[in-house]
C-alpha cells in the first residue's frame, strides 16, 4: 500500500470515528492510547452476568454458576449479545504454601478451569474475580499483591477471558502502580483478558485508566445483595453520566453491574433503568437470577433495539443536556448511521407530558427526523422541531432519531462455543474437523472474518460466510504429532460494516489430545 493510501484510510477511519455528518465536539480524551489499541477486546461495552448483585458471597459455587450459564443461553440473552459470565467474589481459590493460586474444590469441583471450559462449551466467555491489595473485600480469597505474575499465570491457564480487579486490603499501595503491574503481567502470561477496574470511584479511574484497563467502577455498589434500589440506581446513573467524555471503544465508564430484573424494581423502573444503561454506552452485566425470570424482564434485557444504542460501534456515552424539575432529557449518542439516541426520564409520581426539541438534544431544530420508540418499536413522523411524548413515573421513553425511516442494527455477535476439542486415537493418519458458528443479529452483513494469529501446522482454519452468520471450521491433522495434549488459541479480526472500524477481537481455544495406544475417537 502505498503512504498516500494509508493517510486516506486514516483520515476516513478518524471521519467515521467522529461520526461521520454529525458534527461533535472534540472529546479531550481522543488521543488517549488504551488498552484495547494494544488487544482490539471490549470495543462495545462488554456483555454479560455477575452473581454478587443477587447473591452475595455464600451462594456462590460451581451448580450455580453453571445453572446460570444455561439459563443465560436458554433465555436468548446470549444471542443478545450477553457473553461474559463467572463467580464474583465466590471464595473459588486459595493461596498454598508454595505462592501458587489452587482451586476451592469444596466449591468447584471440575476446578476453575472445568468451570471455564463449560461455560466457553456454551458459547460463553470465562469471567473471573480478584482483588488487588492482600485479601478480597471480604477477606475470603487471597489478593494479586507481590503475587501479580504467577496470579495472571493461573488466570490464563484457567482460560479467564475477563478479570474484576477489586481494590480492597490495598493500603500503601499506589492505584496506577498496581494496576499497571497488573496489566503488565497479565500481558507477559499471554492470553487476551478484559481488565474490569473496581475502585467504586475512588483515585478517578476515568483520568488515568484507558491505556491498562477496558472498563472502571465510577460508583459505589449500586445495591446489597438481593434488593434492588430504584433511587439509588439514578443517582449512580446522575452521576456516571458527568463523566462521558472518558468513554469510547475499549475503554468504559462503568456505573455497576445492572439490577433489572431484581426484587426492588417493578417493570417500569426495569424499563428505566435498562435505558439509561444502553443510552449511557455502559457495560451491560446483569446482576438478576436468570433462573427465574418474567417475560417481561427477558423482553426488557433482551430488546435488540435498545441494546443497539449500547452496542453502537462509535461508543459514545450519552448524558443528560437538560434537566426541567423531575425530567431529564438525555443526548450527545450519535449512532454509526447517522441516527441519534435520545432519551426523557421522569423521576416524578405523575406522568409527565416531555416536549423534546430538536434544539434541546443538539439537533438542528429544522431537521425533518422520524421518531423510532425502541420500546414500543414504532416509527412516526417526519417530525420537524420536536416530539412530544407522554413518560409514566419512574420510567424512561427511549428514540432513535434519523433523517430516514430505517433503523439498522449493528453487528451483535454470539458464538454456539469458544472451546473446540479434539481426540486423536491410533496410528492412522487422518483429519477431525469441527465448527464453530458465528451469529449476528444485526442488519448489515459483515465481511467475512480473518484469522489472525499464528497457527499451529497441525491446525487449518476456515471461515465460510453464510446468510445469517459465518462458520468456522477448523481441521487438525494429528499425524506425526507427539502423544499427549497440544492447544491453540485462534483469533479472529473483523471490521464493523459500516464505518470500518475494527470489531471486539474474536478469539477462541482448540485442546486436542493424541493418544496413539487408545484407538480413541474425537469427541
Ligand atoms: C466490591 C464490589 C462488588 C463485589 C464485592 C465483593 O464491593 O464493588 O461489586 O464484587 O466487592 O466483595
Amino acid at each position: 500500500m502505498q503512504w498516500y493510501q494509508v493517510m486516506l484510510m486514516l483520515v476516513l477511519a478518524a471521519w467515521s470515528a467522529a461520526g461521520g455528518l454529525v458534527a461533535q465536539p472534540k472529546s479531550a480524551v481522543a488521543a488517549v492510547k488504551t488498552a484495547a489499541s494494544e488487544d482490539g477486546l471490549a470495543m462495545t461495552p462488554p456483555m454479560g452476568w455477575y452473581p454478587w448483585n443477587q447473591f452475595g458471597q455464600e451462594p456462590q459455587n460451581e451448580t450455580l454458576i453453571k445453572q446460570m450459564a444455561d439459563a443465560l443461553v436458554a433465555s436468548g440473552m446470549r444471542e443478545a449479545g450477553y457473553a461474559y459470565m463467572g463467580p464474583d467474589e465466590g471464595i473459588c481459590f486459595f493461596r498454598k504454601d508454595n505462592g501458587q493460586l489452587a482451586t476451592n474444590l469444596k466449591r468447584y469441583p471440575s476446578g476453575l478451569r472445568g468451570l471455564g471450559d463449560y461455560i466457553h462449551k456454551k458459547g460463553l466467555k470465562y469471567a473471573l474475580y480478584t482483588d488487588a491489595g492482600t485479601r478480597t473485600c471480604s477477606k475470603a480469597m487471597p489478593g494479586t499483591k507481590d503475587h501479580e505474575r504467577d496470579d495472571m499465570r493461573a488466570f490464563a491457564r484457567w482460560r479467564c477471558d475477563y478479570l474484576k480487579i477489586d481494590w480492597c486490603n490495598t493500603k500503601g499501595q499506589d492505584m496506577v502502580k498496581t494496576y499497571t503491574t497488573m496489566r503488565q503481567a497479565q500481558r507477559a502470561a499471554g492470553r487476551p483478558i478484559v481488565h474490569a477496574l473496581c475502585t467504586w470511584g475512588k483515585g478517578e479511574p476515568w483520568k488515568w485508566a484507558a491505556p491498562i484497563g477496558h472498563l472502571w467502577r465510577t460508583t459505589g455498589d449500586i445495591c446489597g445483595p438481593g434488593r434492588a434500589n430504584w433511587g439509588r440506581a439514578v443517582h449512580i446513573a446522575f452521576a456516571n453520566q458527568r463523566l462521558h467524555p472518558h468513554a469510547g471503544p475499549g475503554h468504559w465508564n462503568d456505573p455497576d453491574m445492572m439490577v433489572a430484573g431484581m426484587d426492588g424494581l417493578s417493570e417500569t423502573q426495569n424499563r428505566g433503568f435498562f435505558s439509561l444503561w444502553c443510552i449511557m454506552a455502559s457495560p451491560l452485566i446483569a446482576g438478576n437470577d436468570l433462573r427465574d425470570m418474567s417475560k417481561s424482564t427477558i423482553d426488557i434485557l433482551t430488546n435488540l433495539e435498545a441494546i443497539a444504542v449500547n452496542q453502537d460501534p462509535l461508543g459514545k456515552q450519552g448524558h443528560v443536556v437538560r434537566r426541567d424539575g423531575k425530567v431529564s432529557l438525555w443526548a450527545g449518542k450519535p449512532l454509526y448511521d447517522g441516527s441519534q439516541a435520545v432519551l426523557a426520564l421522569n423521576r416524578g409520581s405523575e406522568p409527565a407530558d416531555v416536549q423534546m426539541k430538536w434544539s434541546d438534544v443538539g439537533l438542528d431544530e429544522k431537521a425533518e427526523l422520524y421518531a423510532r420508540n425502541l420500546w414500543t418499536h414504532e416509527t412516526a413522523g417526519p417530525h420537524t422541531g420536536g416530539l412530544s411524548v407522554e413518560v409514566a413515573p419512574n420510567d424512561a421513553a427511549l428514540f432513535r432519531l434519523s433523517k430516514r425511516n430505517t433503523f439498522p442494527i449493528p453487528p451483535i455477535i454470539s458464538a454456539d462455543t469458544y472451546l473446540l476439542t479434539f481426540r486423536a486415537g491410533g496410528t492412522a493418519a487422518r483429519s477431525l474437523s469441527k465448527a464453530i458458528k458465528i451469529s449476528d443479529q444485526g442488519t448489515s452483513a459483515l465481511p467475512a472474518w480473518k484469522v489472525t494469529s499464528k497457527l499451529p501446522p497441525w491446525l487449518h482454519v476456515a471461515v465460510v460466510r453464510e446468510d445469517e452468520g459465518q462458520t468456522v471450521t477448523c481441521t487438525v491433522a494429528p499425524d506425526g504429532l507427539e502423544r499427549g495434549r497440544h492447544h491453540a488459541q485462534v483469533r479472529l479480526d473483523n471490521k464493523e460494516p459500516v464505518s470500518g472500524r475494527p470489531m471486539s477481537a474474536f478469539y477462541f481455544d482448540v485442546d486436542l489430545e493424541v493418544d496413539h495406544d487408545a484407538g480413541g475417537d474425537e469427541r
